[in-house]
């Protein structure tokens, strides 16, 4: 009898373990996932850096410490640039930063956090192009660009250009080297780290900037909750010198 009651306490005992093990209860202190999507090949904004795990990159520094100073855990993926605003929409993802101009067309389909970066568009050539000195002599000629930029929409304006999209900044790069296209348009601080990290390219800049244009961080109309709080966030970054130590970490000092 006693023994058959011990059974009985010690299964209890193990019932209570297994159930008390279970993930039912949630610490009140685990801060929320913040899910990022960005495409990590537009360097120095992000991109995979030889023999290191995390993205690297001025973004990629920016938006983990925004969402430590919002109290998330920031979980970054890689997407395709062109799939960044379908996946905030269908709320596959909560932010996505990736050197993205505010343009009124997005600002129709998502929100922007306040502008983080000035940034424009420019046009790169071979070194021995001296054919090419602005837009206006891109007509008629083959530009390479990134699917779904914004120097998509500008190419797409040029007279009888012949517009060639690529995946990836990567792609259009080695284009215009291999001579398939006369001209890439590109954003131009990645267009100015490509040039400087690969002095043996070929490739040069040229003409004045196409637009000027600011980056946000966007987020779906729906969670206006995250773009307040990384709003907030950005101003305080900004007010206790940390978003200064980033952009001097990779664009140098700050002409202000
Ligand atoms: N600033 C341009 C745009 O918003 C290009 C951004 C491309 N970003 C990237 N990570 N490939 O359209």
């Amino acid at each position: 009898m006693k023994k058959r009651l011990a059974i009985i306490i010690a299964l209890l005992m193990l019932v209570l373990a297994v159930a008390g093990c279970g993930g039912g209860e949630k610490k009140a202190d685990a801060p929320k996932v913040l899910k990022v999507g960005t495409n990590p090949d537009f360097a120095p904004f992000e991109f995979q850096e030889k023999d290191k795990k995390e993205f690297s990159g001025f973004d990629m520094d920016l938006i983990r410490a925004l969402g430590k100073q919002a109290g998330y855990d920031v979980q970054i993926n890689s997407l395709a640039f062109d799939g960044l605003l379908p996946a905030l929409m269908s709320n596959n993802i909560d932010v996505a930063i990736s050197g993205m101009t505010i343009t009124p067309a997005r600002a129709e389909k998502v929100l922007f956090s306040d502008p983080y970066y000035k940034s424009g568009l420019s046009i790169i050539v071979k070194n021995d192009n001296n054919a090419v000195k602005s837009v206006k002599d891109l007509e008629g000629k083959k530009i390479a660009v990134q699917i779904g930029t914004s120097s998509a929409m500008a190419a797409k304006k040029i007279a009888n250009a012949t517009v060639r999209e690529f995946n990836t900044v990567s792609d259009i790069f080695v284009e215009l080297r291999n001579g398939g296209v006369d001209a890439a348009i590109n954003d131009l601080p990645v267009n100015q780290y490509y040039i400087k990290q690969m002095p043996n390219s070929g490739l040069k800049i040229t003409g004045d900037l196409l637009a000027a244009e600011d980056y946000g961080i966007a987020f779906a109309k729906s969670n206006s909750e995250a773009q307040k709080k990384i709003n907030a966030a950005m101003a305080e970054l900004k007010k206790n010198g940390e978003y200064d130590k980033i952009y001097e970490k990779w664009f140098g000092k700050q002409i202000k």
